[in-house]
């Protein structure tokens, strides 16, 4: 773990490579998106995590397009809209997301999250591996995902590949609100088992936690902000932070966290009994949902 740098990166099971270190945009406005994306590359992120909702594809597209490097070195993501999950309306959002982008392809595509039920879910993931297998999307996942709806996905999946060999697709990752306060182990442990990579959304609390006593003795252990903090625990954790910062000294101290490790002791200080999410929690939705 010592060993990782902003360079580290982490092979999915599609085969592709993800940077362990992700820059978030939700809330991005969309007139200072391309400005701040820009920093986050100048400073050393290869990961950019958007969503169609976000409203923010193009200019994050625009400063993938415009940094000077090589588009191979950049992961961008985006996701499916929750709310009207369809085949139909998955398959028009992945050539939207080109469209919008003028990318010639989306490192990886999640469905946003598992609302519209059973039949919504699977024709969606259908879309997505039809995507996949035609080149427009190199990996594919889902998002706020709870146990129940992975099993579903799976027991799909297999229902899929009956078809034929790779007809299934695989979950290459989940994305997930995880932090201290919100560790969801259970759902950890069930897509680590099966090599699916864990995201970690607001990993920073969105901010909200900061003065918490439990962070002031390793602040000043580490000389390390709360924020490096936070992020060094996800990625201890196995996980794959995506932090969003619009303040270009943020985005710089949320990448600086390759120069300390937090000791064993120090990552059970970090293990709270606590289930308190600072977003949506669409991980706990029913099926029929
Ligand atoms: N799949 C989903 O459903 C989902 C849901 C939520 C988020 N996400 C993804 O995850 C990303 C991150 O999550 P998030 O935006 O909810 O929250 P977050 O990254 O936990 O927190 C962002 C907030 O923390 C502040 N901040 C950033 N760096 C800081 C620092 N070093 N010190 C103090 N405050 C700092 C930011 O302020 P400034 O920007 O003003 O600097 C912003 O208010 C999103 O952008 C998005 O890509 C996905």
């Amino acid at each position: 773990m010592a060993n990782f740098t902003i360079n580290s990166k982490v092979r999915l099971n599609s085969g592709y490579e993800i940077p362990l270190l992700g820059y978030g945009v939700w809330q991005t406005p969309a007139d200072t998106c391309e400005e701040v994306v820009t920093h986050a590359l100048k400073t050393g992120y290869r990961h950019v995590d958007s969503a169609a909702v976000y409203r923010n594809e193009a200019p994050c597209g625009a400063a993938i397009r415009n940094s000077g490097l090589k588009r191979d070195d950049i992961f961008f993501t985006s996701k499916v809209p929750a709310r009207t999950l369809s085949y139909e309306n998955t398959k028009a959002q992945v050539e939207k997301t080109l469209k919008e982008t003028g990318l010639t392809y989306i490192d990886l595509m999640l469905i946003h999250a598992p609302y519209g039920g059973r039949e919504a879910r699977k024709a969606a993931w259908k879309a997505l591996v039809d995507a996949q297998h035609e080149g427009k999307v190199r990996s594919i996942g889902v998002s706020n995902y709870g146990v129940h709806h992975l099993e579903e996905m799976e027991e799909y999946i297999q229902e899929l590949e009956k078809e034929g060999n790779g007809k299934g697709g695989v979950i290459s990752v989940n994305q997930l609100e995880i932090h201290p306060w919100c560790p969801r182990t259970d759902i950890v442990e069930w897509c680590q088992k099966r090599g699916i990579v864990v995201e970690a959304y607001s990993p920073l609390v969105r901010g909200q936690r900061m003065n918490e006593k439990v962070l002031q003795p390793l602040t000043k252990k580490y000389g390390k902000s709360e924020a490096q903090v936070l992020l060094r625990w996800s990625l201890q954790r196995g996980l794959v932070p995506l932090p969003k910062s619009v303040t270009p000294s943020r985005i710089e101290e949320n990448a600086d966290i390759f120069d300390f490790e937090l000791t064993p002791e120090d990552m059970k200080t970090l293990e709270i009994d606590e289930y308190s999410p600072v977003c949506w929690d669409p991980t706990i939705i029913k099926l029929e949902q």
